[in-house]
Protein backbone atom coordinates (compact mmCIF):
# COMPACT_ATOMS: atom_id res chain seq x y z
CA UNK A 1 0.00 0.00 0.00
CA UNK A 2 2.75 2.83 0.57
CA UNK A 3 4.09 2.18 -2.71
CA UNK A 4 1.12 3.07 -4.14
CA UNK A 5 1.43 5.66 -6.50
CA UNK A 6 -0.32 9.14 -5.14
CA UNK A 7 -1.80 11.35 -7.75
CA UNK A 8 -3.73 14.53 -7.71
CA UNK A 9 -6.23 12.90 -9.99
CA UNK A 10 -6.19 9.89 -12.15
CA UNK A 11 -4.13 10.27 -15.19
CA UNK A 12 -6.71 10.03 -18.24
CA UNK A 13 -7.54 11.46 -21.88
CA UNK A 14 -10.70 12.59 -21.06
CA UNK A 15 -13.11 14.17 -17.96
CA UNK A 16 -15.31 11.49 -18.53
CA UNK A 17 -12.52 9.05 -17.64
CA UNK A 18 -11.32 11.12 -14.69
CA UNK A 19 -15.14 11.01 -13.70
CA UNK A 20 -15.14 7.40 -14.65
CA UNK A 21 -12.02 6.67 -12.51
CA UNK A 22 -13.59 8.35 -9.50
CA UNK A 23 -16.60 5.68 -10.17
CA UNK A 24 -14.46 2.95 -9.58
CA UNK A 25 -13.64 3.90 -6.36
CA UNK A 26 -17.08 5.11 -5.43
CA UNK A 27 -18.44 1.93 -6.46
CA UNK A 28 -15.54 -0.39 -4.07
CA UNK A 29 -16.10 1.72 -1.23
CA UNK A 30 -20.03 1.20 -1.45
CA UNK A 31 -18.95 -2.53 -1.56
CA UNK A 32 -17.57 -1.92 1.77
CA UNK A 33 -20.38 0.74 3.16
CA UNK A 34 -22.71 -2.29 2.83
CA UNK A 35 -20.59 -5.09 4.45
CA UNK A 36 -19.94 -2.90 7.11
CA UNK A 37 -24.08 -2.48 7.47
CA UNK A 38 -24.71 -6.15 7.43
CA UNK A 39 -22.24 -7.20 10.11
CA UNK A 40 -23.74 -3.98 12.41
CA UNK A 41 -26.47 -5.65 11.49
CA UNK A 42 -25.61 -8.76 12.20
CA UNK A 43 -24.44 -7.33 15.69
CA UNK A 44 -20.88 -7.87 14.92
CA UNK A 45 -18.52 -5.23 16.60
CA UNK A 46 -17.02 -2.63 14.06
CA UNK A 47 -13.47 -1.32 13.64
CA UNK A 48 -13.56 1.95 15.68
CA UNK A 49 -13.99 5.24 13.49
CA UNK A 50 -14.81 2.93 10.20
CA UNK A 51 -17.79 4.49 9.49
CA UNK A 52 -17.25 7.45 10.24
CA UNK A 53 -14.05 6.84 7.45
CA UNK A 54 -16.67 5.75 5.17
CA UNK A 55 -19.03 8.55 5.99
CA UNK A 56 -16.24 11.26 4.97
CA UNK A 57 -15.22 9.43 1.73
CA UNK A 58 -18.75 9.77 0.65
CA UNK A 59 -19.26 13.48 2.13
CA UNK A 60 -15.56 15.13 1.01
CA UNK A 61 -14.96 12.96 -1.59
CA UNK A 62 -18.09 11.95 -3.76
CA UNK A 63 -19.90 15.42 -2.83
CA UNK A 64 -17.27 18.00 -2.30
CA UNK A 65 -15.12 16.60 -4.87
CA UNK A 66 -16.96 14.59 -7.84
CA UNK A 67 -19.88 15.97 -7.66
CA UNK A 68 -18.68 19.29 -7.75
CA UNK A 69 -17.28 18.86 -10.71
CA UNK A 70 -20.23 17.25 -12.50
CA UNK A 71 -22.84 19.88 -11.65
CA UNK A 72 -20.40 22.81 -12.21
CA UNK A 73 -18.81 21.52 -14.83
CA UNK A 74 -19.93 18.17 -16.63
CA UNK A 75 -23.39 18.54 -16.39
CA UNK A 76 -23.54 22.44 -17.93
CA UNK A 77 -21.49 20.98 -20.90
CA UNK A 78 -23.15 18.23 -21.44
CA UNK A 79 -26.85 20.21 -21.56
CA UNK A 80 -25.03 23.03 -23.98
CA UNK A 81 -24.05 20.50 -26.61
CA UNK A 82 -28.06 18.87 -26.44
CA UNK A 83 -26.90 15.61 -27.44
CA UNK A 84 -29.71 12.92 -27.53
CA UNK A 85 -32.05 13.47 -24.26
CA UNK A 86 -29.43 14.93 -22.55
CA UNK A 87 -31.57 17.43 -21.08
CA UNK A 88 -33.96 14.95 -19.25
CA UNK A 89 -31.46 12.73 -18.10
CA UNK A 90 -29.83 15.78 -16.78
CA UNK A 91 -32.49 16.95 -14.98
CA UNK A 92 -32.89 13.33 -13.45
CA UNK A 93 -28.90 13.24 -12.46
CA UNK A 94 -29.16 16.64 -10.60
CA UNK A 95 -31.92 15.39 -8.61
CA UNK A 96 -30.26 12.39 -7.69
CA UNK A 97 -27.36 14.67 -5.98
CA UNK A 98 -30.14 16.35 -4.17
CA UNK A 99 -31.64 12.99 -2.77
CA UNK A 100 -28.77 11.20 -2.43
CA UNK A 101 -27.59 13.67 -0.24
CA UNK A 102 -30.75 13.84 1.90
CA UNK A 103 -29.68 10.41 2.14
CA UNK A 104 -26.42 10.48 3.03
CA UNK A 105 -26.89 12.83 6.06
CA UNK A 106 -29.80 10.15 7.40
CA UNK A 107 -26.56 7.64 6.82
CA UNK A 108 -24.12 10.37 8.80
CA UNK A 109 -26.34 10.04 12.23
CA UNK A 110 -25.34 6.34 12.53
CA UNK A 111 -22.39 6.27 11.45
CA UNK A 112 -20.18 5.31 13.66
CA UNK A 113 -22.83 3.77 16.72
CA UNK A 114 -21.83 0.63 17.41
CA UNK A 115 -23.99 -0.25 20.37
CA UNK A 116 -27.38 0.86 18.32
CA UNK A 117 -30.11 -1.33 19.49
CA UNK A 118 -30.48 -4.50 16.99
CA UNK A 119 -33.61 -2.50 15.37
CA UNK A 120 -32.06 0.62 14.56
CA UNK A 121 -28.85 -1.78 13.38
CA UNK A 122 -31.42 -3.27 11.13
CA UNK A 123 -33.45 0.02 10.04
CA UNK A 124 -29.52 1.75 9.11
CA UNK A 125 -28.95 -1.21 6.73
CA UNK A 126 -32.33 -0.61 4.76
CA UNK A 127 -30.92 2.61 4.72
CA UNK A 128 -27.53 1.97 3.69
CA UNK A 129 -28.90 -0.48 0.91
CA UNK A 130 -30.98 2.20 -0.39
CA UNK A 131 -28.03 4.50 -0.69
CA UNK A 132 -25.79 2.14 -2.10
CA UNK A 133 -28.62 0.91 -5.12
CA UNK A 134 -29.41 4.89 -5.73
CA UNK A 135 -25.60 5.72 -6.26
CA UNK A 136 -24.94 2.62 -8.30
CA UNK A 137 -28.14 3.42 -10.68
CA UNK A 138 -27.15 6.97 -10.87
CA UNK A 139 -23.55 6.08 -11.95
CA UNK A 140 -24.56 4.00 -14.49
CA UNK A 141 -26.87 6.86 -16.16
CA UNK A 142 -23.97 9.37 -15.81
CA UNK A 143 -21.67 6.63 -17.50
CA UNK A 144 -23.42 7.08 -20.78
CA UNK A 145 -23.11 10.68 -20.62
CA UNK A 146 -19.77 10.39 -20.13
CA UNK A 147 -19.28 8.49 -23.59
CA UNK A 148 -21.34 10.69 -25.53
CA UNK A 149 -19.62 13.97 -24.27
CA UNK A 150 -16.28 11.83 -25.39
CA UNK A 151 -17.80 12.20 -28.66
CA UNK A 152 -18.60 15.55 -28.31
CA UNK A 153 -16.16 17.45 -26.74
CA UNK A 154 -13.00 19.21 -28.75
CA UNK A 155 -9.82 18.68 -27.29
CA UNK A 156 -9.49 22.39 -26.63
CA UNK A 157 -12.82 21.38 -24.77
CA UNK A 158 -11.94 18.55 -23.03
CA UNK A 159 -8.68 20.16 -21.62
CA UNK A 160 -10.33 23.50 -20.55
CA UNK A 161 -12.40 20.98 -18.17
CA UNK A 162 -9.71 18.92 -17.36
CA UNK A 163 -7.86 22.08 -15.81
CA UNK A 164 -11.03 22.73 -14.17
CA UNK A 165 -11.18 19.58 -12.43
CA UNK A 166 -7.11 20.33 -11.13
CA UNK A 167 -8.51 23.08 -9.58
CA UNK A 168 -10.84 21.50 -7.41
CA UNK A 169 -8.37 18.55 -6.56
CA UNK A 170 -5.57 20.86 -5.83
CA UNK A 171 -8.43 22.71 -3.08
CA UNK A 172 -8.81 19.27 -1.62
CA UNK A 173 -6.76 16.05 -0.80
CA UNK A 174 -6.04 13.72 -3.82
CA UNK A 175 -7.72 11.06 -5.64
CA UNK A 176 -4.34 9.21 -4.07
CA UNK A 177 -5.63 9.98 -0.35
CA UNK A 178 -8.82 8.98 -0.86
CA UNK A 179 -7.69 5.46 -2.46
CA UNK A 180 -5.59 4.88 0.17
CA UNK A 181 -8.75 4.89 2.49
CA UNK A 182 -10.70 2.53 0.29
CA UNK A 183 -7.60 -0.18 0.45
CA UNK A 184 -7.79 0.21 4.38
CA UNK A 185 -11.49 0.02 4.90
CA UNK A 186 -11.06 -3.01 2.11
CA UNK A 187 -9.23 -5.01 4.65
CA UNK A 188 -11.50 -4.35 7.08
CA UNK A 189 -14.26 -6.65 5.36
CA UNK A 190 -12.25 -9.06 3.53
FE1 LIG B 1 -23.26 12.41 -10.16
FE1 LIG C 1 -20.57 10.71 -10.95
Amino acid sequence: MLGTKVMSSPMSANPGEVLREEHRLHRRMLIVLDELALALAAGLELQPGSMQRVFAYFSKFLVEIHQFKESEFLFPAAAMMNFANAGESIGRLIADHDETAVLLASLGAVCGIGDLPRKERVGSLTLVQNYCARLNRHMDEEEEIFVLLGEFMSEEESKLMLSQFEMIDRRHQGFGHWEREVQYLESLVE
